[in-house]
């Protein structure tokens, strides 16, 4: 079992260390960056509504997102457990997600924070070049996460849940901290 949130910025390796937990884990990475992709490429109304506020660097409308988290979490392989990565990024995503896992009776075990400093977010960000990693783009991803999404970072320590990890240096030291900072609840596939 493994409920978790991975909180970062933009670049900070959430979707790189969801991968191997996923692995390891056997539990879902559940993404709202790549739900709105699909979304996006699949031409959907959704998407559509969401395109341009990618595109800028913003944050998509609280409703589309909770929406899609709502139906995600409903999926029978959520079961064991999930890794949210991207979600929440705002404390009324936060209290949305408390109050849909209350609904269900799953309270999140933990969240970790990974932690990068903006100008190594920046050099790995302008080196992927996804659609949105171009400079203005990814500078404005930042204002916004600091503007929205760093206020978590207290709204989760007062809950008890937050853990920090230094998220810089090779993957697989990141990932071992990131195994250390798992709450004491967590437990791997088959176990
Ligand atoms: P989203 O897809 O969530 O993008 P993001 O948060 O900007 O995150 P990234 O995917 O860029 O980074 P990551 O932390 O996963 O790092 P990664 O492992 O990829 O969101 C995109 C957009 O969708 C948002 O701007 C917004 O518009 C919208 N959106 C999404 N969720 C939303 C929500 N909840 N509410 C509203 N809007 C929402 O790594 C990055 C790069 O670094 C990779 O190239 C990787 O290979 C490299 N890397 C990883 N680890 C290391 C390392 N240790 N050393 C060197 N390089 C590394």
């Amino acid at each position: 079992m493994l409920k978790i949130v991975l909180l970062g910025a933009p670049g900070s390796g959430k979707g790189t260390q969801s991968e191997k937990l996923v692995a390891e884990f056997g539990v879902p990475q559940i993404s709202t960056g790549d739900l709105l992709r699909s979304a996006v490429a699949n031409q959907t109304e959704l998407g559509q509504k969401a395109k341009a506020a990618m595109d800028a660097g913003e944050l998509v409308s609280d409703d589309i997102v909770v929406g899609m988290i709502r139906e995600r979490l409903k999926q029978d392989d959520t079961e064991n457990g999930f890794i949210l990565d991207g979600f929440p990024r705002s404390l009324d995503q936060a209290k949305a997600l408390d109050g849909l896992l209350d609904d269900m009776n799953r309270p999140l075990q933990g969240v970790v924070h990974i932690k990068v400093d903006n100008e190594e977010i920046v050099q790995r960000l302008m080196a992927r070049g996804r659609s949105d990693d171009n400079e203005e783009t990814i500078r404005n991803r930042l204002k916004v996460y600091q503007e929205q999404t760093q206020p978590l970072v207290k709204f989760y320590e007062d809950k008890g849940l937050l853990t920090a990890v230094a998220g810089v240096g090779e993957i697989d030291e990141i990932y071992a901290r990131i195994k250390a900072a798992l709450p004491a609840g967590a437990a791997f596939a088959g176990d």
